[in-house]
């Protein structure tokens, strides 16, 4: 059984009233819900964490490895600023899918750099909470052809 770490960068915890017009009313609580149903559907499971704090998540990227097959990441503005993230997951080169609720190209200039992106497998931006299903679709489709190589 496939096992992902599904990881929430900084304000994440506040989606459904922070700036609706750009996220969605939709709460993390709900995304969480729909991540852990579309994971036992596809016959696998999630671990999720948000933090506010960049060393916590280089923590859990760390180890990641111990428990996990993949990662799912958005890291919010710390996609934009942190090498430590990018250094973090090229180290345990575990398989990672990076998403946004927004699409960060069509927004502000300082959003349209990813330090993430060259190290991911693959970006998914602009669907709103859809954005989390599809990359997890993406990623578990990605492990079992993965695995299926290995057999
Ligand atoms: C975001 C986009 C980032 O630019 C922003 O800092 C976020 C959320 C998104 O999901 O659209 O916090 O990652």
């Amino acid at each position: 059984m496939s096992s992902v770490l599904v990881l929430h960068g900084p304000n994440l915890n506040l989606l459904g009233t922070r700036e609706p017009g750009v996220y969605g009313s939709v709460t993390l609580k709900e995304i969480n819900a729909q991540l852990m149903a579309l994971a036992q559907q596809m016959g696998s499971e999630v671990e999720i964490l948000q933090s506010n704090h960049e060393g916590v998540l280089v923590d859990a990227i760390q180890n990641a490895p111990e428990k996990h097959d993949g990662i799912l990441i958005n890291a919010a503005a710390y996609t934009h600023t942190s090498v430590a993230l990018r250094d973090a997951i090229a180290a345990v080169k575990l398989p990672t899918v990076e998403v946004h609720l927004s699409n960060i190209y069509q927004r502000e200039a300082f959003r349209h750099h990813s330090y993430l992106a060259p190290i991911a497998i693959g970006q998914i931006s602009g669907f709103g909470a859809n954005s989390y299903y599809l990359g997890l679709q993406a990623l578990l489709t990605h492990l079992r052809e993965h695995n299926a190589q290995n057999v």
